[in-house]
């Protein structure tokens, strides 16, 4: 059976192989302490002239920072540490030796340590990172599952904007114009209107123009959509699910949050229902507050920021001025509002989920595409879910990157994703 670091707690006694990167040395002549790591955890594995020949000495001393190898030895308690492992080498088998490893402890600049993105996924902060987003992707699932909602695959390729024109990547296809999509809202509508409830989940795309920390060109979207739901009853589904989201992360990625620095309590306080506020009445907290946010106005990044740092609970603005938002949205009476909310994370992060009730009436929502300059051509489809069957709906779209930026608290979206991808990056 292969062994993996994490159940060393499990094999104290035994003598079992790490198959791993060295990701520290210490020590010198008769004894060297080398810090393995094999993805599951990191352990100390210590070499000692006493207890081993010359040739496996000369091999510890020859290995280099992420040298691959495969290292033997029995598992015991550390001395001093409860809850502590170590081994108790007796054999080394070198895989291969690494090269001289470009980042080193020093601090290195961020442009550094993105252009070597393929290799700073290695060290404990990142692979910890990858782990809550882990989390998140699973606790979101499970939500789901449990919630009665369907996954659903959206397609990627598209002849639509979702969103607006001003953000499409557009291609070639096969000497038509295509878009990647920006979120798989208006097929997921289609398809609940045959499974009632369902979700998705991949990535989308935007030019985004602006460097923020906040944005990203690719990035990981969850759309929702539920019939016979109003806005209300929407931002239920989304507190719930947000709530499910921290509850499975403070059980299962406590050690990770330690690790990031990342204080506890601010999520540990979380609690449904979250506060919900009337767009006009955040734009006059935000005028109190500084800013000169015009009343029909969407809430620029700052705007978020100021208003989060206020409270210690995710807030939904709710009502934004219609025209500041997309053409699919239902709208109050006097058709100045949209009937939706963006729900901003706590502690300055600002938005996390987008979601609204959809227009379900064919005439009116012919009027708001008319008006958001929206061509009926190629979204007939989309105007046939308001012939056949037409029923109250609501749906949200989270940024899984957002998410886990808040969660992790990064300075920067950037670090939130394997890969990013923003307008000055595409590698690695
Ligand atoms: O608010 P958005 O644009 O909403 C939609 O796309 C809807 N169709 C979703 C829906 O109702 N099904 O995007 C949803 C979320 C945002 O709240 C934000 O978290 C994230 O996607 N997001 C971004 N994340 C990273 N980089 C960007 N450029 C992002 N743009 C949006
Ligand atoms: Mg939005």
């Amino acid at each position: 059976m292969r062994f993996f670091i994490k159940q060393a707690a499990d094999s104290v006694g035994k003598s079992v192989t790490v198959q791993g990167w060295m990701y520290n040395k210490r020590g010198s002549g008769k004894i060297f302490f080398l810090q393995l790591r094999d993805g599951s955890g990191i352990m100390q594995a210590v070499v000692e002239t006493a207890k081993v020949n010359e040739e496996v000495m000369k091999k510890a001393e020859s290995l280099t920072i992420e040298s691959s190898v495969r290292v033997t030895g029995e598992i015991t308690k550390h001395p001093k540490h409860e809850g502590v492992y170590e081994m108790q080498v007796s054999d080394i088998e070198v895989v291969q030796i690494a090269e001289e490893y470009p980042i080193g402890k020093k601090e290195h600049g961020p442009d550094f340590l993105l252009d070597h993105r393929h290799l700073w996924l290695r060290s404990e902060r990142q692979l910890a990172i990858l782990r809550i987003r882990d989390e998140i992707i699973r606790a979101t699932v499970e939500w789901f599952h449990e919630n009665g909602f369907l996954k659903i695959d959206t397609p990627i390729l598209s002849n639509n904007a979702c969103e607006g024109s001003g953000e499409l990547f557009e291609i070639d296809y096969f000497g038509e114009p295509a878009y990647l999509s920006q979120s798989g809202q208006l097929y997921l509508e289609a398809a609940v209107m045959s499974c009632g409830r369902g979700y998705d989940f991949g990535p989308v795309f935007r030019s985004e123009k602006s460097k923020t920390r906040r944005h990203l060109t690719e990035f990981w979207m969850m759309d929702a959509e539920a019939t016979f739901c109003d806005l209300e009853g929407i931002l239920e589904i989304e507190e719930n699910l947000v709530c499910h989201i921290l509850k499975r992360v403070l059980e299962n990625r406590v050690k990770e949050l330690n690790l990031l620095e990342r204080p506890i309590e601010p999520l540990q306080k979380i609690k449904a229902p979250f506060l919900r506020m009337h767009h006009a009445d955040v734009v006059k907290k935000l005028h109190e507050l500084g800013s000169d946010i015009k009343e029909d106005d969407d809430l620029g990044g700052d705007d978020e920021t100021m208003l989060t740092q206020q409270y210690d609970q995710p807030i939904f603005v709710t009502h934004y001025p219609s025209k500041v938002k997309a053409f699919y949205m239902k709208r109050t009476p006097d058709g100045t509002r949209a009937l939706c909310a963006d729900l901003l994370a706590p502690e300055g992060y600002g938005e996390i989920i987008g979601g609204s009730q959809r227009e379900d009436d064919l005439e009116l929502m012919r009027k708001w595409m008319a008006e958001h300059g929206i061509p009926e051509k190629g979204l007939e489809w989309y105007l046939d879910l308001r012939r056949y069957g037409s029923v109250p709906h609501a749906g949200f779209g989270y940024g899984l990157e957002r998410i886990v930026t808040w969660i992790c608290s990064l300075k920067h979206v950037r670090e939130s994703i394997p890969f990013p991808r923003m307008i000055s990056r595409l590698t690695p």
